[in-house]
């Protein structure tokens, strides 16, 4: 049995692109033989500014949206962050040995920070060692993430080692990430090249797993399309970002292939083809934002589920980042 550690940011409100391209996953990672852990990264969020009642706020969120998704506590462990005090110890350990030249390598930094990269907090550019320590804190081996988290895991592997290396141990194991299909990138509804973001600043943009049936069918019939109508090949949609898009989306979530929805709408124009996917993406998320709804009405019961959770990862965390400690060469507690 392995054991599977995955992680997401409660800042906004998770989108139909988290659903697909990972919370989905998640669920079904759960039926597997492994043992599943998932956290809420609170510490990760506070990397960009949050309005605390707001953080506190997002993380109930993210929590009931997860448990309405279908995560079950019974079976997976789901928890805050913070709440486990040996991410940050590991991760303070890991800050003294990964390279500055490694993290100035990292891509989301760059990103992140944008071009005033002096006025980017500190956590922002040891973030990655903060996501390496919550992984290797459990000795997980295998990490569901999108492709824009590679570059993260292969320098969490490059930590292990060099700590392995420093210390003359085998202790931490090398892990492997678990990519998701190019299918469930779900890109933005106004610009098909982008990818479908929560802090995209144009709600229009995306469809929010909160979002009611009403929304949901006037974004679908307002997004950005082309006036040529349906191509009979999967191959045609290649130099029309949005109409891929819609017909990607059209098919993970009616669990067909690309192909088989062209091959029903090819030659037709939008309109019914957009009607038909609002119905789909109604009928898939209205059951979960409902679900979301009743774990937000009774918020002590939340609380309480993940406070076992932490309670759970603990656990686990515990005993690990301890012997990292005294390999390290601190006296014990
Ligand atoms: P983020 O919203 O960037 O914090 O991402 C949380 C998780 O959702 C990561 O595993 C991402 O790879 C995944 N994700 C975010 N946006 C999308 C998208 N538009 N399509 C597919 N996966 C996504
Ligand atoms: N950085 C990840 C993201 O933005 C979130 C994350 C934090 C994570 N810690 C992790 C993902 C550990 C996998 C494993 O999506």
């Amino acid at each position: 049995m392995a054991r599977i550690f995955s992680g997401i940011q409660p800042t906004g409100i998770a989108t139909l692109g988290n659903y697909l391209g990972a919370l989905r996953n998640w669920v079904a990672l759960q039926e597997s033989e492994d043992e599943c852990i998932f956290c809420l990264v609170d510490l990760h969020a506070i990397t960009n500014f949050q309005e605390a009642a707001a953080l506190r706020e997002q993380t109930r969120q993210m929590a009931a949206l997860l448990l309405a998704c279908g995560i079950d506590p019974a079976r997976s462990i789901l928890f805050h962050q913070s709440a486990v005090s040996a991410h940050a110890r590991l991760a303070w350990i890991f800050n003294c040995v990964a390279r500055m030249g490694w993290l100035k390598r990292m891509t989301q930094f760059k990103d992140k920070a944008g071009r005033d990269q002096e006025a980017a907090s500190t956590g922002l550019f040891v973030y990655p060692n903060l996501m390496a320590a919550d992984i290797h804190a459990y000795h997980a081996t295998k990490v569901p993430v999108g492709d824009d988290q590679l570059q993260h895991l292969e320098l969490a592997n490059d930590i292990a080692e060099k700590f392995n290396h420093d210390f003359g141990v085998a202790f931490f194991p090398r892990i492997e990430p678990l990519v998701l299909k190019d299918s469930a990138r779900v890109m933005s509804l106004r610009d098909g090249t982008k990818k479908m973001s929560k802090s995209d600043p144009s709600d229009q943009s995306r469809i929010n797993m909160t979002d009611t049936a009403d929304m949901i069918d006037q974004k679908i019939r307002k997004a950005k399309t082309d006036p040529a109508p349906l191509p009979e090949h999967v191959h045609d949609l290649a130099s029309r970002p949005e109409a891929r898009n819609l017909v990607g989306i059209f098919a993970t979530i009616t669990g067909q292939t690309p192909h088989q929805v062209l091959h029903h709408f090819a030659g037709a124009g939008f309109g019914p083809f957009k009607t038909q996917l609002a119905e789909a993406l109604i009928a898939h998320i209205e059951p979960i934002s409902l679900r979301t709804r009743q774990y937000l009405d009774d918020p002590t019961a939340l609380d309480q589920i993940l406070k076992d959770g932490a309670h759970r990862a603990a656990a686990i965390a515990e005993p690990i980042v301890t012997e990292a400690e005294r390999l390290v060469g601190f006296l014990s507690r």
